[in-house]
């Protein structure tokens, strides 16, 4: 298999990047993750348009008009045209003397590969999660490689046994370190509304169409965790989490159950995906 860095593509041990490249010196760098199922790009448009928005944000110059090309490259190089897997793409400042101030002019670094991953059997799965502090910056919209309060927190959940753990910020959910939130109360389902705290997930976004697309209650608002009490069902969402039903939601002082199945609308939007991705 190979990885492109900077126009070419090398086998992975031959893939150098420089010890003053902006990225490993201060995580200046964003990044997407793109799946595919059966060799074939699920929306990539939406994928790279909100790559485009993250380089902007962070005034990135990076000429991303070839990246189509590399990423269908990608899959045919790994041999992955019949499998379900993922694209990493990776964009940093590049190489230069280290200053907090970002140079007038410079190379930016891009890395890109396929590899093979299992995106299948999510209807199967039925989860704990743990909840933690959101410590992440004002800037969860930015899909940056700065992910140092996403790590810490989610190696916290790994050592608890959880599947993820879901953030709390000013007495509100947000979401999970690399996965949207949702809740479903009275049969209407909710999630946070896009904007600086949770990044647009594009799964999200189709959760968003599927529900509106089938008369199923959508509102885009934080859940306040004093209102738990009225929820019944709890799924998270993403490029390599899909739609996964959360059984129980663990607390430092309490665990809150939903159920010993999962919930009637979460199946529904399952049902709903995996139509979309077959
Ligand atoms: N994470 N929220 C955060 C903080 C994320 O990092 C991700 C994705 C999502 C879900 O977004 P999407 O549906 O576009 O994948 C939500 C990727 C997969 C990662 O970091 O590996």
């Amino acid at each position: 298999s190979k990885v492109y860095l900077n126009g070419e593509w090398l086998k992975p041990e031959a893939a150098k990047i420089s010890v003053f490249d902006r990225g490993f010196l201060f995580g200046d760098g964003i990044y997407e993750v793109i799946p595919f199922y059966c060799g074939k790009l699920f929306l990539l448009k939406e994928h790279l348009e909100r790559l485009r928005y993250s380089l902007k944000e962070v005034e990135l110059k990076c000429d991303i008009s070839d990246f189509e090309a590399l990423i269908l490259k990608a899959i045919d190089l790994a041999e992955l045209n019949k499998d379900d897997g993922a694209i990493y793409i990776q964009v940093s400042r590049g190489m230069a003397p280290r200053t907090h101030y970002f140079p007038e002019s410079y190379d930016a670094t891009v890395l890109m590969y396929a590899y093979k991953t299992n995106l299948r059997g999510f209807q199967d799965q039925f989860k704990d999660v743990v909840v933690s502090n959101d410590l992440r910056w004002h800037r969860c919209d930015i899909k940056s490689v700065s992910l140092m309060a996403n790590i810490l927190a989610n190696t916290e959940a790994k050592k608890g046994g959880f599947a993820e753990n879901i953030m709390i910020r000013d007495g509100f959910f947000t979401e999970g370190s690399h996965s949207s939130l949702f809740f479903v109360k009275n049969d209407t389902v909710y999630t946070h509304p896009n904007g600086k705290f949770i990044l647009p997930g594009i799964t999200r976004n189709l959760l968003i169409k599927l529900c509106k697309d089938n008369d199923i209650e959508i509102v885009e608002k934080g859940l306040p965790v004093s209102a738990l009490d009225e929820v019944t069902e709890v799924f998270i969402t993403g490029t390599t989490t899909q739609i996964t039903a959360i059984k129980n939601l663990h607390f430092p002082d309490k665990i809150v159950h939903f159920g010993d199945e999962i919930g009637k609308v979460t199946k529904r939007l399952q049902q709903l995906f995996s139509e979309e991705v077959k």
